[in-house]
């Protein structure tokens, strides 16, 4: 098992009825107002807006709104928002919605320190200061409620780019399962693969963390079963709740302890074709790369996948379990090719600059630009 350190220093409250438990969390702090991040509206149509108003109301905090963060949220509207950050004197940001809503809080609340708020993006300039956030999460995916990752797309240069920073870990998040009802399944799956695919990040780069393993192990099967539950029924709340609780898991530095910082290829695969595409759902685009990364790495490294296809699948070749899991994919209505996520072939020249930007791609193994272009055909 390699050294490790872990610090996770977001307080969650989990559960039906928890976004009453904001205001106070909020009070405690000290805090009076807060700029208040929304997307495109989903949180009028479930109770969420209501609920957060009202505990803020409760212990007399009061909110500013910005809306309109998009999936796959832009630079271009954080800056929009880090101006009126200024303008309001924001004392926190508080995120209510998606992975990219709370990634966009988190570039505000690092932005109002920095001359732009994409210096923090590609790790040029350290964030030294950062705004308190707190979330109030509505669909489960990312892990950023419990994180210090933020990822925005630069709509100029095409590049769609992390930073991670101590400083934007929220300081308190709500993860009410309940609110997730409300979401089309073809979002919750894509969810599901996310979460599936932080575990896969980090699970083939060392075979010695067995038991971080063995709890990768169990939040893959767990994140398949809920999530056919949830194909059946959305509104089965014991489903939601466990798949919820996965996803948290899976990125937030539980499902990597001893596995050095995680391969990461698929990952910077992937943020290529949304940032080309920004109507193609994260997850989803992950569901076509992932299948095809691991038929592609396991002829070099056959005994880690072979871990992978048993204890996930239960299957005893890696093709079998790779078959598994397109099948799973095709199962939840999502694309199972670049073809079926609308990349055209003439642009994989531009996806593969986009990839190759970077200094490296992968961990388990380097890919040159050669691999990473057989590996787009292989999934075409
Ligand atoms: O904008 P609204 O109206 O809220 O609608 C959203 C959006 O259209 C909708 N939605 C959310 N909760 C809902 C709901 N609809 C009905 N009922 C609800 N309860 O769902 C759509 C997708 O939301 P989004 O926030 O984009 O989803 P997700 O959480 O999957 O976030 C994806 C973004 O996070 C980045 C991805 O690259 C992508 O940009 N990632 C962030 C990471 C991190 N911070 O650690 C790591 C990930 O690997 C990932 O890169
Ligand atoms: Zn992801």
């Amino acid at each position: 098992m390699e050294a490790f350190t872990f610090h996770n220093p977001t307080r969650i409250h989990f559960g039906v009825g928890m976004i009453s438990k904001l205001g106070k969390e909020m009070q405690d702090a000290g805090i009076k107002s807060c700029l208040m991040v929304a997307g495109e509206g989903s949180i009028k149509q479930n109770s969420v807006y209501t609920q957060v108003l009202d505990t803020l109301n409760n212990h007399h905090i009061t909110v500013h709104e910005a809306w309109g963060v998009q999936a796959n949220p832009t630079l271009a509207k954080v800056r929009e928002m880090v101006t009126l950050a200024h303008t309001l004197k924001a004392q926190a940001i508080l995120a209510v919605g998606g992975g990219s809503v709370i990634d966009s809080a988190k570039a505000v609340a690092a932005g109002v320190f920095l001359d732009d708020p994409w210096d923090a993006f590609g790790g040029n300039v350290p964030v030294k200061q950062a705004l308190p956030i707190y979330t109030v999460l509505t669909i489960s995916a990312t892990g950023s409620e419990m994180n210090g990752n933020s990822v925005l797309t630069n709509t100029d240069t095409k590049q769609k780019w992390a930073f991670y920073s101590p400083l934007v870990y929220p300081q308190v998040s709500i993860i009410d399962p309940a609110v997730q009802c409300s979401l089309p399944f073809k979002q919750t799956a894509s969810g599901a693969i996310d979460a599936i695919s932080h575990v896969l990040e980090y699970y083939f780069v060392n075979q010695t963390a067995l038991s971080t393993q063995a709890i990768d192990d169990a939040l893959m099967k767990t994140i398949v079963d809920m999530t056919d539950r949830l194909m059946e029924n959305p509104g089965d709340l014991v489903a939601r709740g466990n798949l919820a609780w996965c996803a948290t898991l899976a990125l937030n530095g539980i499902s990597g302890m001893g596995m050095k910082g995680g391969d990461w290829a698929c990952h910077q695969i992937e943020h290529a074709f949304s940032a080309l595409h920004p109507d193609i759902a994260h997850g989803e685009g992950l569901g076509v790369v992932f299948p095809a990364w691991i038929e592609y790495m396991s002829e070099k490294y056959p005994s880690r996948y072979a871990r992978w296809a048993k204890n996930v699948w239960g299957e005893d070749s890696v093709s079998r379990g790779v078959q598994r899991f397109r099948d799973k994919i095709e199962a939840w209505g999502l694309s199972g090719s670049l073809r079926d996520l609308g990349i055209r072939e003439r642009e994989l020249p531009e996806l593969l600059e986009l990839i190759m930007i970077r200094p490296t791609v992968g961990a388990v193994s380097k890919l040159s630009a050669a691999e990473v272009e057989a590996l787009l055909m292989l999934a075409y």
